[in-house]
Parts: C-alpha cells; structure tokens; sequence
C-alpha cells in the first residue's frame, strides 16, 4: 500500500505488555458477560436493540435496520422519540429530579450545579423562546458558544423542539462560521458577549457580528452574557438576550416534539479532504441510541457517577459523551470551561478530587503535555475515586497510555482507547473494560456488532501485523446518514473507495490508515487524506493551503503535519511567493492573520517556510510526501524523479533539517 504518509512501510506496530482488567473492575463492570461478541454476531442486526432499549420510546420501531437503499441505512425506523426527553423529562418521572445532571466548573473557579429539575426547567424555558423567536420544527440553529452552560441547555432545547443544533467551535472565526451557517440554511443564531480565555475576556460577540454580515439571509441572535460588565455589549434590534428571554418565557413548558427515528438531531461540519467543510447529518434514534450504548458498554457510565469528559461540546466527542450519552443514562456530567493549566497545571485533578469524579475521559494531546508536566501535579490531590479512564482523538502510544493508567489511574484502572469518527457518531473500536485484556497502544478490537477491517488497496484483509485501510463492513445506529450539502458527496467521501455496488456490498472508509493483530486488536496510525490532526483536532489541509494563496504575493502553498511530542501533529506551511523565498515580514503576518481569519487560531502553523518553488514531479503535481518527509527530518531517499530536484536543498536548509 503506498500513500502519502509512507504507512506502507515496514514499521513496526507498538504495542505494550498486554494488561487483564482487575477484578475490581471486571466485577462490578456494566458489561461482563464475554459472550457478548458471539451474541452480536448471532443475532445481528437485531443485537441493536440493547442499544434502542436504553431509551424510551414514544412509538416502538417497527424493524431494526433497513438497509434497501444502501449505503443511506435507516435505523429503528418508524419508531417515535425525543431527545431531550430522553435526556431530562425521563428521569425526573423516574424520581431522580434532584440529582446533578451538570457540574459547572468556570475558567475563574466559578461553578453551577443543575439538577436534573433544574435542566428541565431551563430546557424548556429556552424552548419556549425559541419557539417564541419563530424556530419551527426542522429549522437548523446554529449554536455559537463556549463551554457555558446555556450551549448544552440550547442544544436540548433544539432538540425538544425538533430543530436540529449545529454547534461551531467557539475558536473557529467569523468566516467559518458564516461558511457554515450559509451552508446549513439557518436564519437563527445563539452567541455570546464574549469568554475568558487565560485571564482575559475575549470578544466573541464581534465574531458573530462579522458572520452575520455575510451570511445570505436575516439572522435573528441570541447574546447570552457571559462577561457582565467585564465585555460590555449592546444589543441590536434583531437581537435577543438570552438571560431576558427566558425570564419572559419563565415557567413555561413545552411538550417535546415526537421526532421519527430517522429525524435529523443535529448537524457537525467537520473538515473534509477538500476545503469545504462537510455537514454531517445524525439523527435521532440510532444516534441516541449508540452514544447511550457506549457510555455504558465502554466507559462504564451509571447513573450514580460523576463522569468527565474534559472536551468541548463544540466537536463531536463533546456532543456524544459529555451531553446525549451521559445524560441519556441521567448520570452527572461535569463541564469545564476553562484549559488544564490555568490556574495551575493541577487544576483537573483538582476537579476530579472535589468532585470525586469516578470516569474520566480526554486525549491523548493532554495525556502527553501532564506527562510533560510531571506527576508532582497529580500527586497534589486525591484520585482514589476514579475508576475509569478513556481516550479519543489521536493514537496513544504505549508510554503515555502507561502514564495515564500508572499517574492518573493508580497503576489500577482500565484505560479503554476508544477510535471513532464525527462520521460514526460513537465509539467504533475499543475494548470493552470489564471483560478484554488491554493493550496499550492498540485501541482494541470492534465493538460487539462492529465489523471493523484493515483491508489493502484492493479490498481484501491484510495479514495480522500488516498496515492498510481501516474500513467497516456493516451499518451501526450512530452512523451519519449523509451529508448536508449532498448524498453525492456522501457517496464518494466514504463509500466509493471499498464498496461494489453491483454486488450490493457496501464498505465504509475512515479516511485512517491502521494496522492490525492476531487478535482483531487495531492501531490507528493516522489519517491518510488531507486531514491532518492537531491535539485531537481536525482539519484540513487544503483549508489551510487556500487561506495562505489568498494572500497577495503568495504564489502556491502545501502544507504538511510534522510529529511533535504534545500536539501529536504540528502545522508546517511551505509557500512559494512571487518573488522568491525573501518576503517581507509582513507576508508571513498576513498568511497568519489569513488562517486566523478564514478557519481560526487553532489552524495556524508552528512554521512557515518561504522557498522560491514547491517540489513537483513531472507532472506539475506538489510533492507534499516529500515536505513531509523533509518537515520530519526522515531521509528523502531518491529525489531525482522530480521536475526540479535542486529545490530540495534549499528547501531543507530553509526548514533547519539539513
Ligand atoms: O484519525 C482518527 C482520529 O480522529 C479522527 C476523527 O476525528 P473527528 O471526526 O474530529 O473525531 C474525533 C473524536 C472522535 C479519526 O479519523 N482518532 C479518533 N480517535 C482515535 C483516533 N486515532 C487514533 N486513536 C483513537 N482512539
């Protein structure tokens, strides 16, 4: 298998010595029965009803899967819910109205306490303004918020009402989310003043701002105040305090919409392999239903826990696994606003001590920087109460993952490395803690009822050992149902590349290169697109490329990811300018400011090195393995194939690998 990051090539898959859950553990895990991948297997699809039985339903699902108009699969089709129901109205009916459905904890040690009565009531308050606002159902809102309380609050109010969410990042700027809502069609938008970050107030609201003057159509804004006096803000006509609108709306409630199964919940624009961004459709019973699954069967979530998943609600692990899943199993789930070092770099496990948190849940970019940072800072506090620790977002290597399970976990709790996609909504490959041995490294095998495979360029399984494809063979509830901007494109981002359609055989491809062991355990090696993946984040390299062309007196731009040791990738930008490799300080200014501009902070290079020509082959086609290779400081091996190989040098010596 040949392709641009060179996974092809003999490297050997590390793994380390392989660890048997605890007793402990295993005795009082959700899941312990071992028999359960025979059983999924035997009874597939219907399997999935374990999944659809942790919800409640309005009207019962008259089949399990339909797959007659593959690769679009519908799931629990026919049957009725909400939810926002599912995750908050149920559980008060089942007494447990007092119980915490969200800890707060604030950037400045603030924090906020709902119970699930709580969440209720301002669910439905926020309903009743949205209604109030003109949102009917099937209308997208496009929610704009850091992690204040008022963005989950929002989204189950969208989802009560039938409207479905589509959250942006809060760090993305006013041209990705203009991009967004425009593609999205939505008219409605839910901001802020601004947030903290570090020490200071940061303007959001002038971001939003900046969007709606180029959206196409008429937005109508929500502004929740999060800065009071410290961001003084005013409001225009066609725009609404949150805080007043829910006083005007106070008391009230409103009946959750009854969605069909098949019912958009929300859309997550994530980057693609070109620079549009794609709009992933999820709906509501299969989606629900798996996300619900897996906080159960993976992170061991039970009501009486306080669970933390220290990511931002504006991807989709946030979406999944700090708000549907663990609300949906009424458990308490914590939610922090702030970054793990500020105050102090002891400040999540600060978190964790006083709440006693029992589960939790980050990536491995995190992992590596309180690796970094020591164990003097865990030491500080008391972590006796966790019991389980998660990982997503990008491969964990054996020595962090010991870390974590050694410093953070006692050298005693599972560590379950969970890979998925906003693609498939859940967690699609990890070990099931209370029953499979873990090896670190590997994220484990596919979930009961998973097919998951590591196919070669033709399609076939490569051997145990081997790298290629990963790819996976049968529909699951969570998956996307397609694309916003199109079933085209759904088709030929996913499907085209394994699937024969003349054969009605559909096969679904990550984007991700992995390789695979004797015993169906997976290590994800890497995206193997043009998508590279920054502490966990996703994006697009072409993205990137066309913000750094936009700049006058750039002539062409390639960029490449290079490992680091914390962010897992860091950026390097290689741009050719008109006149030669010598520009101006005020190029490499612009080309920052651009990024910033059209995608955000998060997608600003850690380099950007100036050469007279990008590498090309003959064919005019930009050598980007080789930038990468040269970025990585790895030997480049024959050069001499290229149109102009000369380039190369300078290039190197440009980049200080020489
Ligand atoms: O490359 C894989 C990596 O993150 C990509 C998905 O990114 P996104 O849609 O933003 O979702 C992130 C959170 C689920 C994958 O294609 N990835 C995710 N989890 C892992 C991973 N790579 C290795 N190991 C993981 N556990």
């Amino acid at each position: 298998m040949v392709d641009r990051n060179g996974w092809g090539r003999d490297r050997p898959v590390p793994t380390g010595s392989p660890r048997s859950p605890p007793d402990w553990f295993a005795q009082q895990a959700n899941v312990t029965d071992g028999g359960i991948y025979e059983t999924f297997e035997r009874d597939w699809p219907d399997c999935w009803e374990r999944a659809a039985d942790l919800l409640s339903w309005d009207e019962a699902y008259d089949t399990v899967l339909n797959d007659g108009n593959a690769p679009f699969y519908e799931w629990f089709a026919g049957g009725k819910l909400n939810a926002a129901y599912n995750c908050v109205d149920r559980h008060l009916e089942a007494g447990r109205k007092n119980h915490v459905a969200i800890r707060w904890e604030g950037k400045h040690g603030e924090r906020e306490t709902y119970t699930y009565r709580d969440l209720y009531v301002e669910v439905n308050e926020f309903a009743a303004a949205l209604r109030g606002l003109g949102v009917e159902e099937d209308d997208v809102v496009t929610i704009y918020l850091p992690m204040i309380p008022a963005l989950p609050i929002a989204m189950l109010a969208c989802a009560r009402i039938g409207a479905p969410h589509s959250v942006v990042f809060a760090g993305l700027s006013a041209d990705a989310l203009a991009t967004r809502m425009d593609a999205a069609e939505s008219e409605y938008l839910i901001t802020c003043d601004g947030y903290y970050r570090r020490g200071d107030a940061f303007n959001q609201k002038s971001k939003a701002d900046n969007a709606r003057l180029s959206v196409d159509r008429d937005v109508e804004t929500v502004v929740v105040d999060r800065l009071g006096d410290d961001l003084p803000h005013v409001l225009g006509d066609d725009e609404r305090d949150y805080h007043d609108l829910c006083r005007e709306y106070a008391g009230e409630t409103v009946e959750p919409v009854s969605r069909d199964a098949e019912d958009m919940l929300f859309l997550m624009y994530t980057s693609g392999t070109t620079g549009e961004p794609k709009g992933v459709v999820h709906t509501t019973g299969g989606y629900l239903a798996h996300v619900a699954w897996t906080s159960h069967a993976v992170l061991d979530i039970t009501p009486e826990d306080t669970y933390w998943c220290a990511a931002d609600i504006g991807w989709i692990t946030g979406h999944s696994y700090i708000v549907y899943g663990p609300l949906a199993l009424g458990t308490t789930t914590v939610m922090y606003e702030g970054t793990p070092d500020y105050p102090d770099r002891d400040r999540l496990w600060e978190i964790v001590d006083r709440n006693a948190v029992d589960v939790f849940y980050t990536a491995p970019t995190a992992i590596r920087a309180f690796m970094k940072w020591g164990s003097d800072y865990p030491d500080r506090h008391d972590l006796s109460s966790l019991r389980l620790l998660g990982s997503v977002g990008e491969p964990i290597s054996p020595r962090p993952w010991n870390w974590y399970r050694e410093h953070i976990g006692r050298g005693d709790c599972p560590v379950v490395d969970t890979w998925w996609q906003t693609e498939t909504g859940a967690v699609i490959v990890s070990t099931l803690p209370g029953i499979d041995e873990m090896k670190p490294g590997a994220a484990g095998p596919g979930l009961p009822g998973i097919d998951v495979a590591v196919v070669d360029e033709a399609g076939d399984p490569v051997e145990p050992g081997q790298a290629g494809y990963l790819t996976i063979g049968r529909p699951w509830p969570g998956m996307a149902r397609t694309l916003y901007d199109g079933d085209d494109r759904f088709r030929s981002e996913y499907w085209d590349r394994f699937s024969d359609p003349d054969r009605d055989e559909w096969v679904y491809f990550s984007g991700d290169a992995a390789a695979i062991d004797e015993d169906g355990y997976i290590t994800v090696l890497g995206r193997i697109d043009d998508v590279i993946n920054v502490s966990g984040r996703r994006l697009s390299t072409m993205e990137i490329e066309s913000a750094i062309t936009d700049v006058s007196g750039v002539a062409e731009a390639a960029v490449v990811g290079r490992s680091s040791e914390v962010n897992g990738t860091d950026i390097y930008a290689y741009v050719s300018t008109a006149g030669g490799h010598d520009p101006d300080a005020r190029v490499r200014q612009r080309i920052v400011d651009s990024i910033e501009s059209t995608i955000g902070p998060i997608a600003k290079p850690s380099e950007i090195v100036f050469t007279p020509e990008l590498p090309k082959t003959r064919s005019g086609k930009i050598m980007r393995r080789l930038l990468e290779d040269i970025a990585n400081g790895e030997d480049l091996g024959d050069t001499s194939s290229l149109r102009n190989p000369e380039i190369v040098g300078e290039i190197q010596a440009e980049s200080g690998s020489e």
